[in-house]
């Protein structure tokens, strides 16, 4: 009997790295999920065209279509439910989703952070990490809720920041810890070892108190 696979559908505005390596595990059999649709608020998101040539539905929704962000949301709501996702998976989607949004997909929409939580939620996150001399960075998965880069911390993954480092170096060394990451969290969500219940993380039925830490590149343990 074939496993079941878990309807996804993945949000996107820029290059879709994350996207891509989500896509090829799925399609390589490495990830148990079906990719339903990518849908990008940038009809320009370089990622669509990736998502197109993995045979993957892409959708583009411009928020300057709607009168305010509460009919977007709305709108992009709608649109996600046509794809009946039961996981929905921010990579790289540089939109801030509203209350109604996050409520109606509560505890099923991941998302990924260029940092080391609670540092440096918003943007700017390397330079942010360079100008204040840390020694280490790196990339946080978390369930959304309504706050900011806030809701329950799942996983993290460490890089040095080096001597010499600028942002596009230290982008760089944490965009290859986040193409191992987010696979390992999405194949927890996946296999129903992950679970966010009244506004907590659950791995293996255990709270998480604090964000696993991730070393191994296995994405299927
Ligand atoms: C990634 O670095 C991701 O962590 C970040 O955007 C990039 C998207 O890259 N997300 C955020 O900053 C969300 N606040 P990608 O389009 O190549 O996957």
């Amino acid at each position: 009997m074939t496993p079941t696979k878990l309807p996804v559908v993945i949000l996107i505005s820029g290059a879709g790295s994350n996207m891509q390596r989500l896509a090829e595990l799925a399609r390589n059999g490495e990830l148990p999920i079906e990719v339903k649709a990518v849908i990008s608020d940038r009809a320009a998101a370089p990622g669509l065209a990736i998502a197109a040539n993995l045979g993957i539905p892409t959708t583009a929704l411009s928020p300057k279509s709607f009168v305010d962000r509460t009919q977007f949301d709305a709108a992009l709501a709608d649109t996600i439910d046509s794809y009946g996702p039961q996981l929905i998976v921010l990579a790289g989607f540089m939109r801030i989703l509203g209350p109604a949004f996050i409520q109606r997909f509560a505890g099923r929409v991941l998302n990924i952070h260029p940092s080391l939580l609670p540092k440096y939620p918003g943007l700017n996150t390397h330079q942010r990490a360079l100008d204040a001399g840390d020694s280490e960075h790196g990339v946080s998965i978390h369930f959304v809720t309504d706050e900011l880069d806030g809701g329950p911390l799942i996983a993290q993954a460490r890089v040095p920041v080096l001597p010499g480092d600028n942002a596009a170096t230290l982008t760089a060394r944490v965009r290859h810890q986040e193409h191992q990451l987010y696979p390992q969290a999405v194949h927890w969500f996946a296999t129903s070892r992950l679970q966010c219940v009244r506004g907590k993380a659950l791995l293996d039925g255990q709270e998480l108190t604090a964000p696993v830490q991730i070393s191994t590149h296995d994405v299927s343990s």
